[in-house]
């Protein structure tokens, strides 16, 4: 379906019924991402899955933050009648977004799985890299961002369908977009003080061959966060959801299952 929000249409898929799980798709991509996921959990639990401002079905976006990405994500909440507090899930970008929805929204945060993210945020260096990476795709399209992105994305393993999917998804990304959420991932806060606040049930997934957000990133948080659990799949890179979405699945599963024991 299409809500509005915030002065902007975003296309969000909302099945199933019980805890809510919202899932924050990663940088450059769209809900797709979670169509697995989703398939797997329906049966027992609530799914919101937007497609982020500017992403996927959405209408291009010339300026984007963190800020206005967790903003976005209360307001779908609100749109679509989610009062109570949601489990988030996010892949890398969908990840900073965690942060930031949970710095801006502790008591709508029920628990965070964290996939294939890191806490850090850019040194000088990667910033300038973003800015210029963000100038080559408004001159010369998102491609620069999907041919990079696409050898980097997956473990070895992954087949070729599969790259060549995520690759088209990234290529058709708008490219006013990409620039803007790379600006906005340069220009997103640190969130390594965060992790000591962390009072939410968490879970965090990497693949053991992620390239991007490697399992260190992975380590580093999870001995921050009181209580959080550590889960590094084999063969999945970077979009472990999609890799390996059967075991993704079913860490998912019983961290909720887990979230309903732990409250009664
Ligand atoms: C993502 O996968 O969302 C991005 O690659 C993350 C990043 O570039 O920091």
């Amino acid at each position: 379906m299409e809500i509005s929000i915030n002065g902007t249409r975003l296309h969000v898929t909302d099945v199933g019924a019980g805890t809510t799980l919202l899932c924050v798709h990663g940088f450059p991509l769209s809900g797709a991402l979670w169509a697995p996921l989703v398939e797997a959990l329906a049966a027992d639990y609530r799914l919101i899955v937007p497609d982020l401002r500017g992403f996927g079905h959405n209408a291009p976006a010339d300026t984007l933050s963190m800020t206005t990405f967790a903003d976005d994500l209360a307001a779908v909440l609100d749109t679509v009648g989610e009062q109570q507090p949601v489990v988030l899930v996010g892949l890398s970008m969908g990840g900073y977004i965690c942060f930031e929805f949970f710095r801006r929204y502790p008591e709508r945060t029920r628990g965070l799985i964290l996939v294939d993210t890191r806490a850090q945020g850019d040194d000088a260096a990667g910033k300038q890299k973003r800015e210029e990476t963000a100038q080559r795709v408004l001159a010369e399209g998102s491609s620069v961002v999907a041919d990079d992105m696409g050898q980097k994305l997956f473990a070895e393993r992954a087949d070729e369908a599969l790259r060549q999917r995520w690759h088209r998804i990234m290529r058709n990304s708008a490219p006013t977009s990409v620039a803007a959420a790379l600006r906005a991932m340069g220009e997103r806060p640190d969130s390594t003080a965060t992790l000591a606040g962390i009072d939410v049930p968490t879970l965090i997934v990497v693949g053991e061959d992620d390239a991007i957000t490697p399992p260190d990133a992975a380590r580093y948080m999870a001995e921050r966060i009181a209580h959080a659990r550590l889960e590094i799949v084999e063969g999945a890179g970077h979009m472990t959801p999609v890799e390996q979405p059967q075991r993704f699945a079913a860490l998912v599963g019983d961290f909720m299952a887990g979230l309903d024991v732990r409250e009664r």
